[in-house]
């Protein structure tokens, strides 16, 4: 018999939410315990409480220190190959991002993609993975969408499970199947495409853990979203959409009507959408950085909380509106673009994001059973992280109870 792997940690203070996701209204805000303690076994929590009712091995003593659960990053574009950084010289010279649409944007990703080799994409990809888990990310969403003809999708979804196989963290993948629409096709025909061949073949091949759909007036229509809902329920995978980014469309409401487990971005969400989010399970996962790095328009978050709605933080990582991996930047922006309060942010990135990527029965708090993946913050204080900008708070970053990454 192996020896069971087993630790315990005793740090300054312990931040986490608690209780089933999508946490919305008073239990948004995670909690404190001074002088804590943490112990696992086999990667999965067996003790979370004050320091002093720990038995057993001697802990490792983080003073001065804080942990709290690791990030989940629940809206990535990964895989992709290449940056974009003339396009964000273009647009700060003038060029707006739908300006950019065509000869950039979307369909430039698509054509590095389809120009790189499957290991050339991986050599790419694989060390933004471990710069994530140095910044605290222990379980992240890939998705599919620059591959723009069904082959090139599910080349995308099968190298986003390879690297899912070998990364460190958790990984889902989503098949964000109506992205922009490929040359050659109309906005109809694509979508056709999509929901009878690409999303039955992704199935068939257990290539998506999900499918998302992009509602804009530069990509797809709500009655688009409707026919992907109906393709991804056939299949039984959950939804997802990017809805209300660069322009009001309905969007939102659409998605909580049709049991979306979330509907992201939501800079013109309307106040049906902030009613329509409120009333449902869908959550609002709100992407700071592409706000930031786009210079849009914030959407009225303070008001999505206080109505009810469950909330999400993630980074959008993509080269074309948010190239920032870090979800530590993530909350600092949450918190200074938004107004969300530090710990409410910190249940946003982390138990909220698991529920949307249906991981939360294992990860996303710090709970007695739930898989040992944390982070040892160099501060007792979760809300020193959004303060500091730019810094990165993450000493350690515990995955399964392993030391996997950090500076
Ligand atoms: O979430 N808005 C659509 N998709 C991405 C951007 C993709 C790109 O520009 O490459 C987003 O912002
Ligand atoms: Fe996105």
């Amino acid at each position: 018999m192996p020896e069971k792997s087993a630790g315990a940690v005793v740090a300054s203070a312990l931040v986490t939410a608690h209780g089933e996701p999508p946490l919305r209204g008073e239990a948004l805000a995670a909690t404190v315990l001074r002088d804590a303690a943490l112990a696992w076994e086999d990667g999965v929590l067996t003790y979370v409480g004050p320091a002093e009712g720990l038995t057993g091995p001697d802990p490792i003593a983080y003073r001065g220190m804080a942990v709290a659960p690791g990030f989940v990053d629940c809206h990535t574009h990964l895989p992709f190959f290449g940056w974009r950084a003339d396009e964000f010289e273009a647009r700060l010279a003038g060029l707006s991002y739908r300006e950019l649409h065509g000869e950039g944007g979307i369909y430039r990703s698509a054509r590095m993609l389809a120009e790189a080799t499957d290991e050339e994409v991986l050599a790419f990809c694989r060390p933004l993975l471990q710069e994530m888990v140095d910044h605290g990310t222990t379980a992240v969403e890939l998705k599919t969408g620059y591959g723009l003809s069904v082959e090139n999708e599910l080349r995308a979804a099968r190298l986003a499970r390879r690297l899912a196989a070998e990364a460190p963290q958790t990984c889902t993948v989503t098949l964000l199947a109506c992205h922009a629409v490929p040359g050659g096709l109309s906005r109809e025909e694509w979508t056709w495409v999509a929901c009878n061949e690409l999303i039955p073949a992704a199935a068939a091949e257990g290539l998506a853990d999900a499918v998302d759909i992009y509602v804009e007036d530069i990509a797809f229509s709500v009655g688009d979203l409707e026919m992907v809902a109906a393709a991804a329920s056939a299949v039984g995978f959950p939804l997802r959409c990017h809805a209300d980014q660069l322009g009001p469309s309905g969007a939102t409401e659409a998605a909580a009507a049709l049991g979306a487990r979330s509907a992201d971005h939501l800079n013109n969400l309307s106040s049906e959408g902030v009613r329509a989010l409120a009333g449902s399970e869908t959550v609002a996962v709100l992407l700071p950085t592409s706000t930031f790095f786009l210079r849009a328009a914030p959407p009225s978050v303070t008001g999505l909380v206080e109505a009810g709605a469950a909330v999400a933080i993630a980074t959008d990582f993509n080269p074309g509106t948010s190239p920032s991996l870090s979800m530590p930047e993530a909350i600092a922006m949450a918190c200074t673009l938004y107004g969300v309060p530090p710990l409410l942010a910190l249940t946003a990135a982390t138990a909220n994001p698991a529920w949307v990527l249906g991981i939360a029965d294992r990860l996303g708090t710090l709970e007695v059973g739930k898989r040992a993946d944390f982070l040892v913050l160099d501060a007792e204080e979760f809300r020193q992280v959004p303060y500091r900008p730019g810094h990165d708070p993450v000493v350690h970053t515990y995955i399964g109870g392993e030391r996997k990454g950090g500076r």
